[in-house]
């Protein structure tokens, strides 16, 4: 049925928060209950949004009959129960990123999707971001021509998340939970990754917080028929915020280059015939930045719940789906991999060791 509104559970109240605003902004989406193990938490958030209830039990969530969708926000070290759980228990999932913190779970998530015959959908935030929309808008419409290159970076000084113990704790890493994004998009414009070569280095910084995995991240991704894609982080330095913008990603293409950037809200274009212009979403501010600062998602959050609304109106999967983010999860463990040899590694090499053949390449 068109338009009607689907029931949502969200567990983790961090950033949680987000989809909560998101959620009570929709009209396409009500908020049964949401969980958190920190009960003071919970009742923060009761206050904030003026919500009825509240558990710190995520069974509750589980049990309850009237949930349809689980979006989780828990560490990223959980994903991966948190969602087995959701599927056994018959609901569809949006789980933000990273999908997993490594693939070790991601043969058994397949399974589980299947058996449940229950969609997961992974919250790839800066897909939904204006510009970036307004770049894929025009890719999709051909004003690119043929798209030969693409340059994507997540640059940012994010010395402050490491206040979450989870960041300091095994399975975090700088790759996962930030440069996933940046990844994200180069898989994004270019599906069929076959290979990928780069370096990561953890600088002193890193060390200083006693984290091993690289803070400093360059990557050269190429596909079947040569295609490149650039990739690049730097998490634990200082940066230039008047001129770095966050996130951005740049499409080369015979007709014209476009490059839209997160958080400044920008698009520049240059197509054939017409002149290079710069495209400003600043009226959309209070929409994507809620809350204090730059660091929430509300925006993104309820453009991607829409999205995931409409496409189970219309039976459609919504992207990206499991296959897509393991094939993503591939491409960034053979970035691992690449540091590690220093040689370039084939993805199909990377799944076929975790018996992941039948993700596909492409879309
Ligand atoms: N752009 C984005 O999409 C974006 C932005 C920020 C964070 N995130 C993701 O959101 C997730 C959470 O990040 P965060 O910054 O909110 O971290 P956080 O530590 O602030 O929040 C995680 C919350 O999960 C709760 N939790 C942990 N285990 C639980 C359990 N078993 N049951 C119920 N609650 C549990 C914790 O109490 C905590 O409140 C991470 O995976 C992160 O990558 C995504």
């Amino acid at each position: 049925m068109a338009d009607r509104k689907y029931k949502l559970g969200v567990i983790g109240l961090g950033e949680g928060r987000s989809i909560i605003s998101a959620a009570m902004q929709s009209e396409r989406w009500e908020l049964t209950n949401v969980c958190d193990l920190n009960e003071d938490l919970c009742k923060e958030r009761i206050e904030e949004f003026g919500l009825l209830r509240y558990t710190t039990h995520y069974d509750d969530l589980l049990s309850d009959p009237d949930i349809e969708v689980i979006a989780i926000y828990t560490p990223d070290q959980l994903h991966g129960r948190h969602i087995k759980q959701a599927l056994e228990a018959g609901k569809h999932v949006i789980v933000t990123k990273p999908l997993l913190h490594s693939l070790e779970d991601a043969s058994s998530l397949l399974l589980a999707s299947k058996a449940a015959g229950k969609l997961v959908f992974v919250g790839q935030s800066t897909r939904f971001f204006e510009p970036m929309i307004h770049q894929r808008r025009d890719f999709l419409a051909g004003r690119h021509g043929e798209v030969d290159t693409v340059e994507t970076y997540y640059i940012s000084d994010s010395r402050w998340f490491l206040q979450r113990d989870w960041s300091l704790q095994k399975g975090f890493s700088w790759l996962h939970n930030f440069m996933s994004h940046a990844v994200d998009l180069a898989r994004w414009y270019i599906p069929c990754i076959e290979e990928v070569f780069g370096y990561g280095h953890s600088s002193k910084v890193n060390q200083e917080y006693g984290l091993t995995c690289p803070d400093t991240l360059r990557f050269l991704l190429k596909d079947e028929v040569g295609r490149i894609a650039q990739v690049s982080g730097s998490y634990t330095k200082p940066t230039l915020r008047q001129v770095d913008s966050g996130i951005g990603c740049t499409l080369r293409g015979s007709k014209g280059t476009s490059r839209a950037l997160y958080s400044k809200l920008l698009y520049h274009t240059h197509f054939a015939g017409e002149e290079p212009t710069t495209h400003s979403f600043e009226e959309k501010r209070s929409y994507y930045f809620r809350f204090e600062g730059e660091s929430h998602h509300a925006g993104e959050y309820q453009n991607y719940i829409e999205y995931f609304a409409d496409c189970l109106d219309q039976g459609v999967t919504p992207m990206p789906d499991l296959n897509e983010g393991i094939h993503t999860l591939a491409i960034m463990a053979a970035m691992e991999r690449s540091i590690q040899t220093r040689q370039p590694v084939l993805i199909d090499d990377i799944l076929q060791e975790y018996s992941l053949q039948e993700i596909r390449r492409s879309r």
